[in-house]
């Protein structure tokens, strides 16, 4: 048995056949979101994390049916090549990012975030990105672009 959902991916209303007990994850990647990666498949890792009506969740424990009229972020509609979110340029210039794998699911904490609180403190910041965990970089640049990424949305480093 299939059923029809109605979400809206980055601003983009869709339609879409899904079976069931289709995961969030799979519809996702399905649909071509390939930034929505699959990690440990049962909450743990946060690399599969979108921003579903303004959180944070993990898509690997979601059925896609609960998102069913949601507004879903990933990070393809996040900034682009040329103009990059605050956040993304943070990281980059933070040197924050080696192979990427949890980039996606980490910068969509922070922009989940920084959407709310704009003047988060380092606890707050640590607590945001506290499901989503990193194998090679290490927390303390991902933390302190968050930090840099709010301040410049502030406008406090013009
Ligand atoms: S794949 Fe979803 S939390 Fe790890
Ligand atoms: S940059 Fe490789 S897991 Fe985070």
């Amino acid at each position: 048995m299939t059923m029809e959902i109605t979400l809206t991916i980055n601003e983009q209303a869709k339609n879409i056949v899904i079976e069931p007990n289709d995961l969030l994850i799979d519809v996702l990647r399905r649909e071509g979101y390939a930034s929505v990666k699959r990690g440990c498949d049962e909450g743990t890792c946060g690399a599969c994390t979108i921003i579903l009506n303004g959180r944070a969740v993990k898509s690997c424990i979601l059925l896609a049916v609960q998102a069913h009229e949601g507004k879903i972020t990933t990070i393809e509609g996040v900034g682009t090549r040329e103009h990059p979110h605050p956040l993304q340029q943070a990281f980059v210039n933070e040197g924050a990012i080696q192979c990427g794998f949890c980039i996606p699911g980490l910068l969509l904490s922070a922009k989940a975030l920084l959407d709310k609180n704009h003047s988060p403190t380092k606890d707050e910041v640590k607590l945001a990105l506290d499901g989503n965990l990193c194998r090679c970089t290490g927390y303390s640049g991902q933390i302190k672009a968050v930090l840099n990424a709010a301040a410049i949305m502030r406008g406090d480093n013009k």
